[in-house]
């Protein structure tokens, strides 16, 4: 059985769809969700599909208890879905190439510290960009700065507000998120 954790800091329709999409194959895995706020969304949605959630707030990712914690459940893979802190370093240590981030554009463009969510798409929008798309990347001790795994693309010239250039977003984070956690997992 393949254990993956999925962590999350808002709303968590990401990890929804991983979730979704895996319940659609025959692999086995399994998964646990932490979130670092109290209100988080996630864990509705968390609760809805019957998988345990944790609530992390940020001191203790920083006092090392999460690092226990990450070892105790022994994780094939770490999924970053709408996870907005800076990953701790021991762990990124400890589990090198295990840990996957995905960020809304295309790195290096519009990544590092406070581009996060609906400041990345109003700043694409603010640039007039014509194109925009996803990062799935390894994470390293830096923000957004890990080894590439996937980038794709979506043409955004006819997108008016940072909603609609997020909405395209997210089209591309459902689609391919799951495929790439599943290629990485099972091949
Ligand atoms: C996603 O668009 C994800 O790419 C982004 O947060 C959103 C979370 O949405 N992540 C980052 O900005 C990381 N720097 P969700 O909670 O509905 O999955």
């Amino acid at each position: 059985m393949k254990k993956v954790l999925l962590l999350a800091s808002g709303s968590g329709s990401n990890v929804e769809n991983i979730i979704n999409y895996f319940a659609t194959t025959s692999h086995d895995i399994s998964f646990e969700v932490i979130a670092n706020k109290k209100d988080a969304g996630v864990f509705e949605r968390a609760k809805r599909l019957q998988i345990p959630a944790h609530y992390y707030p940020k001191s203790r990712f920083e006092n090392g208890d999460f690092a226990q914690f990450v070892k105790n459940f022994q994780p094939d893979l770490i999924v970053l879905a709408g996870f907005l802190l800076l990953f701790p370093a021991d762990v990124v240590k400890d589990f090198p190439n295990k840990i996957i981030n995905i960020h809304p554009a295309l790195l290096p463009n519009y990544g590092g510290k406070g581009m996060y969510g609906h400041h990345v798409h109003e700043a694409v929008l603010a640039n007039k960009e014509a194109f925009t798309g996803i990062t799935i990347h390894y994470v390293n001790e830096q923000y957004d700065k890990g080894e590439i795994i996937l980038q794709e693309k979506t043409n955004i010239e006819n997108c008016t507000t940072a909603d609609e250039i997020a909405q395209k977003v997210h089209e591309l984070e459902y689609k391919f998120f799951p495929i790439v956690v599943e290629k990485l997992l099972f091949g």
